[in-house]
């Protein structure tokens, strides 16, 4: 049946609407009743589908947002909810419905595009690449006996959410990669799906200085385990008041877990190494538009100097071609033009431009060409902390 609506676009009319919800219900093991509420909510934000012969076959949900990179936003969207209905998987669906996703939000102006994958080759076919990471860190409740109460801690009320916002933001823009979070990541911190988090901070003589939301989980007969959806530390003493409040659940909560970057520098305030950390997933990143990637980043100060480099890119020819890239004072400019001595793809650049593979590493994975004097400046335009995100979408 021809319906002549266009192959992709945001579902139109209760039947699309229910065949969305029964895509994302089926793809991520929810009940038709979870699938219909994910549907509802995301209808609200930026849900697309993929309609083929009249019918739609697959979802995605990109999520508009930020990511910081040496102190500066970049805008990124990232994308959730991909879905293909299981009677029309492995027909290319899942690739159709992402260069469509990926041409729109190009056109939207979005520099750059993020998410988690389920399956690599999919997504490195449309231009992503691995450009991040996300590890779980899992400390013993018992080792966070710190008995530290200078700072008065208490409940997080409505009226405390402008100053949270305001104290994750400042937090965020120091660490690579982490999320300048738009009402949707906002809602995954307070509303976790199927749990309860509770949020408490910390406040000194100038005001909040740190907070942090947690979620009871039963365990084995009373025992539980403490899940933080957000940590935000500011200062060192609100660091230990934090972790000394988590310690004050020891009786019964023998783990507290949250997610971050592979070294969590309250990890040092601990006295004994009495915790593990696991990598959950390296994330993927596309950028979408070379230049405004390559302007709206920061860069290490004190840096400076000229790189020339080509770049391939499959599916926007705009990103194509010779660039040149002059970095100081913090800041990089780019015109097009130059010569050829550093080569990559798209996705090759992904992993360059976060700082996730230093040149040097995508070289001798032979992800990228160069010779030595471009790969020694690009390595200073490109390094930082190893890029991380907490938060999951
Ligand atoms: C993963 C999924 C989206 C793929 O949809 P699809 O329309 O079958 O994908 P395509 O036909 O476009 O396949 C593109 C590539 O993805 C990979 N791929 C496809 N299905 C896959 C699967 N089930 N498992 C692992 N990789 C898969 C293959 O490399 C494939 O290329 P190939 O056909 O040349 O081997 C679909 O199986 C699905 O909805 N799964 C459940 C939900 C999910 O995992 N979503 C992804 C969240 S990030």
């Amino acid at each position: 049946m021809e319906t002549g609506k266009p192959e992709f676009g945001p579902p139109d009319g209760a039947d699309e609407l229910a065949a969305a919800a029964d895509i994302i219900a089926q793809s991520f093991a929810m009940t038709p009743a979870d699938g219909g509420s994910w549907v509802e909510k995301a209808r609200a934000t930026n849900l697309r589908v993929l309609r083929e012969q009249g019918s739609v076959t697959a979802t995605a949900l990109p999520i508009p947002m930020g990511q910081f990179f040496c102190g500066r936003r970049v805008t990124m969207a990232g994308i959730g909810g991909v879905g293909v209905a299981p009677s029309a998987r492995g027909q290319g669906a899942a690739t159709r419905l992402m260069r469509h996703t990926l041409q729109e939000l190009r056109t939207q102006g979005f520099a750059l595009s993020v998410l988690y994958p389920a399956t690599q080759p999919l997504y490195r076919r449309v231009g992503f690449e691995q450009a991040g990471s996300r590890y779980e860190i899992r400390v013993q409740a018992h080792g966070l006996d710190f008995s530290e109460r200078s700072l008065q801690l208490r409940p997080v009320k409505d009226s405390d959410l402008p100053v949270i916002q305001e104290l994750y933001r400042r937090s965020a823009a120091s660490r690579q990669g982490y999320l300048d979070r738009g009402p949707y990541v906002w809602d995954r911190v307070f509303n976790p799906r199927n749990e309860t988090a509770y949020g408490f901070l910390v406040e000194g003589a100038n005001g909040v200085e740190g907070y942090l939301y947690l979620v009871r989980r039963r365990k084995v007969d009373i025992l539980q385990e403490i899940a933080l959806t957000d940590f935000v530390a500011l200062t060192p003493a609100a660091g230990r008041r934090l972790l000394s409040f988590l310690g004050d659940h020891r009786s019964l909560a023998r783990e507290v877990v949250w997610t971050g970057s592979q070294m969590d520098p309250l990890l040092l305030l601990l006295p004994e190494q009495t915790y593990q950390v696991k990598l959950l997933f390296h994330w993927m990143l596309r950028v979408l538009d070379v230049p405004a990637a390559l302007e709206s980043r920061g860069y290490p100060p004190g840096v400076s100097g000229t790189l020339h480099f080509e770049l391939e890119d499959e599916l926007f020819p705009e990103n194509r071609g010779n660039y040149i890239l002059e970095v100081s004072g913090g800041a990089g400019h780019v015109r097009r033009g130059g010569n050829s001595l550093m080569h990559m793809d798209i996705r090759a650049f992904a992993s360059l431009y976060t700082g996730f593979l230093s040149p040097d590493a995508l070289r001798s994975v032979g992800a990228l060409v160069a010779d030595d004097a471009s790969v020694r400046l690009a390595t200073t335009f490109f390094s930082g902390p190893a890029p991380a995100l907490p938060d999951m979408f």
